[in-house]
C-alpha cells in the first residue's frame, strides 16, 4: 500500500490532549483523512493507557494504517503503545523528528506532548510525519527486523543472550 493510500487514522488522548486532539482530528479531516477517534471526549481526568492501548490495538489489527496519540508529553502514551506487538511508536517534537520516524523506523503510531507542542507546530508535525515513506532501505530493514525478533522471543518466552547477532535476510515480513 503506497503511503497516499494509508488515509485511516486512530487518534486519542487523555484529558491533557483532549483540546489538541480534536484541533489535530479536524485538520486531518479537512485533508480527506478518515479519523477514527478512541477518546477521551471531555477535559475529565481519565488515565492515557486506556486510549493510548485501544488506538496501538487498533493499528496491531491493522484496522487503521496509522495512529495518532497525544497526552500531556506524548511519554507515557508512547510507553504504552510501545507494549503491543507490531507497533512502532514515534515521539515526536517537531517535524525532523518526525521525518526519521517515518523513514527510519517506520513508525506507524505518531505521540505528541500537548504541553510540549503548540498546535501551529503539532500540525505541521503530523503533515511531516504522514507524508514521509519508510526509506526502505537494508540497514533500516535489518534493524526493524531485529525488534520484530525482540517482540518474538519476549512473546515466546525465549531465552535472550543479551546479544541479538546477525540477522539472515527477510526472516520475518516487513
Ligand atoms: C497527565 O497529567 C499527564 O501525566 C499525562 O498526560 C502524560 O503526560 C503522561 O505521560
Amino acid at each position: 500500500m503506497s503511503e497516499s493510500s494509508k488515509r485511516r487514522i486512530a487518534i486519542g488522548a487523555d484529558h491533557a490532549g483532549y483540546e489538541l486532539k480534536k484541533y489535530i482530528a479536524k485538520k486531518l479531516r479537512e485533508e480527506g483523512y478518515e479519523c477514527v477517534d478512541y477518546g477521551t471526549h471531555s477535559k475529565e481526568d481519565c488515565d492515557y493507557p486506556d486510549v493510548s492501548f485501544n488506538v496501538a490495538l487498533s493499528v496491531s489489527k491493522g484496522e487503521c494504517d496509522f495512529g495518532i496519540l497525544i497526552c500531556g508529553t506524548g511519554i507515557g502514551s508512547s510507553i504504552v503503545a510501545n507494549k503491543v506487538p507490531g507497533v512502532r511508536c514515534s515521539l515526536c517534537w517537531n517535524e525532523y523528528t518526525a521525518e526519521m520516524a517515518r523513514a527510519h523506523n517506520d513508525a506507524n503510531v505518531l505521540a505528541l506532548g500537548a504541553r510540549v507542542v503548540g498546535e501551529e507546530l503539532a500540525w505541521n508535525i503530523v503533515k511531516a510525519w504522514l507524508k514521509t515513506p519508510f526509506s526502505n532501505e537494508e540497514r533500516h530493514r535489518r534493524r526493524l527486523q531485529k525488534i520484530k525478533l525482540i517482540e518474538r522471543m519476549q512473546q515466546t518466552q525465549l531465552e535472550g543472550k543479551g546479544e541479538l547477532g546477525a540477522v539472515e535476510g527477510e526472516q520475518f515480513e516487513h
